[in-house]
């Protein structure tokens, strides 16, 4: 028997190994994915066969991720409650497509991962596996295994020989990616509490700690899609790469909030995404040139579902491809140059142009224009107002 497994090298994912392998008798096959989180990936092969998985596939994905997940997202300009730049929601699905691949090229039985039965992950993973391969096998440790705690499972992992350079010391529980890192848990968990930032920041600064001046920076946009940093042409995730350090140097894009969870609790979580941060702000100044004022309400209605979709593990559905191709179709016009001022934690507007901007100046002047009959506007306000009108006559009448 053969089981495929998410694999990460932390914890949990170590110590599924040696449980699989004790509790199902099966060769199990890792499988990490590299989607731009860096440094997380030095010695994870040596790790995993130590650990006794007998291969360990790492999956280069960030080109992908960057290109068919997070700028897609962008262009929509889907935020989770307002706040969430959705870091983690869709790494999971390409994550999971791609162990789907492998699980079938390897023949597998099963598909394992690590995550809790009380988190919007194991959703996510498994709503793609489905979507992929209806009729895997799908084991999901934290739903059976007893092991309760995080002390349980290090006394699994030293009494199975799992080679462990965790200390006993507890950490947040962390996900990292090109777009993001996410802290949740221990002090987090009561939002009474504010978040320890000196200790929880990796991604950037905290504002207080960036520079008194400010950055300077711009983004070109060819149909919505983010194509240069200062004139500097680059892929989507150099560029992101490069925001990320621009960003985070001006403490921009730390998100304390607490979100409504698919599974029904409320969870508390501290987000970094300080190149998102820009891109978001960057490509709705581009878009507040570029797009009729009916396209751009109707879009933001579009957003919130598509946050939806994609926080609920819900990217591999035809609504979801549905609602890309109308995003996609209102970005035909979204070209440009944002300049923005980046300064201890704010991102600020400081200039944009399109050759496809529909604001007139000769239209919206305070000056003496040619273009504009102010009387227009008696007629227009008489019949915008005339239910008002009416009702207001209606109350007078009645007394009210
Ligand atoms: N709450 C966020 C979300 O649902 C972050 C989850 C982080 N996941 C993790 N395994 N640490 O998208
Ligand atoms: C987990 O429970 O595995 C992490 C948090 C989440 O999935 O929301």
């Amino acid at each position: 028997k053969k089981v495929v497994l998410a694999y990460s090298g932390g914890l949990d994912t170590s110590v599924i190994i040696p449980w699989l392998k004790e509790n199902y008798g099966c060769e199990v096959i890792a499988v990490s994915a590299d989607v731009g989180q860096g440094s997380e990936l030095d010695g994870l092969e040596e790790k995993a066969l130590k650990t006794g998985a007998s291969k360990l596939y790492i999956e280069h994905l960030a080109d992908e991720f960057a290109e068919d997940f997070i700028i897609p997202t962008v262009k929509a300009g889907a935020v989770y409650e307002g706040k969430y730049l959705l870091g983690t929601s869709f790494a999971r699905p390409l994550i999971a497509k791609r162990i789907v691949e492998i699980a079938k090229a390897e023949g597998a039985d099963a598909i394992c991962h690590g995550c809790t039965g009380k988190g919007n992950d194991q959703v996510r993973f498994e709503l793609t596996i489905k979507a992929f391969a209806p009729d895997m096998a799908i084991i999901a440790p934290w739903r059976i295994w007893d092991l309760k705690s995080r002390e349980d499972e290090i006394a699994y992992a030293e009494a199975h020989d799992v080679p462990l350079k965790i200390t006993r010391e507890t950490n947040y529980s962390k996900d990292k990616n090109m777009w993001h890192l996410s802290h949740e848990g221990l002090d987090l968990e009561d939002p009474a509490n504010e978040p320890m930032y000196d200790k929880i920041l990796e991604l950037g600064v905290s504002p207080e700690k960036a520079p008194d001046h400010p950055s300077y920076v711009t983004v070109s946009f060819e149909k919505g899609v983010p194509t240069a940093v200062d004139g500097v042409k680059m892929k989507p995730a150099d560029l992101i790469w490069k925001l990320n350090e621009l960003g985070g140097a001006n403490g921009i894009g730390i998100t304390d909030l607490v979100e409504n969870r698919l599974v029904g609790m409320k969870s508390r979580g501290v987000y970094e995404t300080p190149g998102g941060t820009i891109l978001y702000f960057a490509h709705e100044q581009l878009e507040s040139l570029c797009l009729d004022k009916e396209t751009m309400h109707y879009k933001q209605q579009v957003a919130l579902k598509f946050a939806d979709l994609v926080y609920n593990g819900q990217w591999y559905t035809p609504l979801r491809e549905a609602l890309s191709a109308f995003v996609d179709s209102t970005q035909e016009y979204v070209t440009g140059e944002v300049k923005l001022k980046l300064y201890k934690g704010n991102v600020i507007g400081a200039g944009t142009t399109s050759p496809y901007s529909l604001y007139s100046m000769e239209v919206a002047t305070f000056d003496e224009d040619e273009v504009y009959n102010q009387k227009d506007s008696e007629g227009f306000i008489n019949l915008f107002g005339l239910p008002l009108k009416v009702r207001a006559q209606m109350l007078a009448k009645q007394g009210r």
